[in-house]
């Protein structure tokens, strides 16, 4: 099989392109990604050598190159996105551009070649926000964004199930909880609040530190995912949780204890505008229908994700410095 995989250089696509190719090593894998701030050739260096794979410095924007490297494709897996919150609140642009239009391009490039077997990423922030006491997420639930991040996801949800049913393209969608684990890049929480304390600095808490997420391990995600490449009902949507839902807090606590750190680095900051009170998800189609359920328990794969920040400084330190974007401006400017 031959792949085009966007978004493959950030943090859950990296680690897509590594599952896949360690378990389908006969597959070719083409990465195209447009390396914004969030993407990094360093996540890729095991697998940038391998015959079967190919990187492709591009925008999912851009239509000729995008339909240029579809011909010849089995399957494209769109991981590529803006995707972090406090960022489409500062400025929402590159969130419309990438997230939207950037997936109506491919969208269009796969119906315009055959009709491409299409599977789109996206997550648990386009239901909304629940209440303490709602029932989790799932595949009925009605969308209700609330971040531009949120809003934008949902609008391409929205046109890859319009693609399939207008023009019958043969797509899949997986909505997925928040993830953890080796390469997520450092404006997220958990590997912030890692590296934060590793270096001896305070770990910011958002508002009250009482908003719920429901955490899974990367490889969990991507393992699902393939289940529902390989055995997916095409026109289905799919929702992936890991059954860990913890408050903020909650996490803080547990990432401090296994660094030994005191809770005096706690600092409570001011609150995201808008803040989602809690997400959480009801996976029990996609394990009643592919068999799929998470493996990985929160607590040993959070000791996970600590030691590899722990032996990985030299990656994360080339982010807080800048110097990871030197390593392919060498190499593709
Ligand atoms: P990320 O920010 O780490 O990586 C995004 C990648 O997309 C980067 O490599 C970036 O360079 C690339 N990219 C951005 N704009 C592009 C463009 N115009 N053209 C080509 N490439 C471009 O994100 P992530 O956390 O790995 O998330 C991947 C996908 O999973 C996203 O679609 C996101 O919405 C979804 N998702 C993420 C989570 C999570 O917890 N991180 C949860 C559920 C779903
Ligand atoms: P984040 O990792 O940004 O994921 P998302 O907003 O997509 O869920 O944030 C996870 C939670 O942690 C969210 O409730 C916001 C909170 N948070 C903090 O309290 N402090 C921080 O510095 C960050 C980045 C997030």
């Amino acid at each position: 099989m031959k792949i085009l995989v966007t978004g493959g250089s950030g943090f859950i696509g990296s680690n897509f392109i590594r599952y896949w190719m360690k378990k389908y090593s006969g597959d070719k894998i083409i990465n195209l990604d447009a390396l914004t701030y969030a993407g990094n050739l360093e996540n890729l260096k095991e697998v940038e050598n391998n015959p079967n794979y190919k990187f492709i410095k591009g925008d999912i924007c851009d239509i000729k190159l995008v339909n240029d490297l579809v011909k010849g494709v089995d399957l494209i897996v769109h991981f590529a996105a803006e995707s972090h919150v406090d960022r489409s609140i500062a400025d929402s642009e590159d969130f419309i551009k990438t997230n939207i239009e950037g997936t109506r391009v491919l969208l269009d490039a796969a119906k315009n070649n055959g009709g491409i077997r299409f599977h789109h990423i996206s997550t648990d922030e386009v239901f909304g926000s629940l209440g303490l006491a709602d029932p989790a997420f799932n595949e009925k639930t009605p969308y209700d964004p609330r971040s531009p991040y949120s809003a934008s996801k949902a609008a391409a949800d929205h046109l890859v199930r319009a693609y399939f049913h207008t023009h019958k393209l043969p797509i899949t969608i997986s909505n997925c909880s928040n993830n953890y684990g080796p390469y997520q890049f450092l404006e997220k929480l958990i590997p912030l609040f890692i590296t934060n304390l590793i270096e001896g600095k305070k770990v910011p808490v958002y508002g009250d530190g009482k908003n719920i997420r429901d955490w899974i391990f990367v490889d969990d995600h991507n393992a699902g995912v393939d289940a529902i490449i390989q055995k997916g009902t095409i026109g289905e949507t799919y929702c992936l949780g890991g059954g860990n839902e913890l408050t903020n807090i909650e996490i803080t606590k547990k990432i401090i204890e296994l660094m030994g750190a005191s809770e005096e680095v706690i600092e409570y900051v001011k609150d995201r505008k808008g803040h989602d009170l809690r997400y959480a998800m009801d996976y029990s189609k996609i394990k009643n229908e592919l068999g799929w359920k998470p493996k990985i328990n929160f607590n040993e794969g959070l000791a996970k994700t600590v030691d590899w920040y722990k032996n990985n400084s030299d990656w994360w330190q080339k982010i807080k410095s800048g110097e990871y974007k030197k390593y392919y401006e060498k190499q593709y400017e």
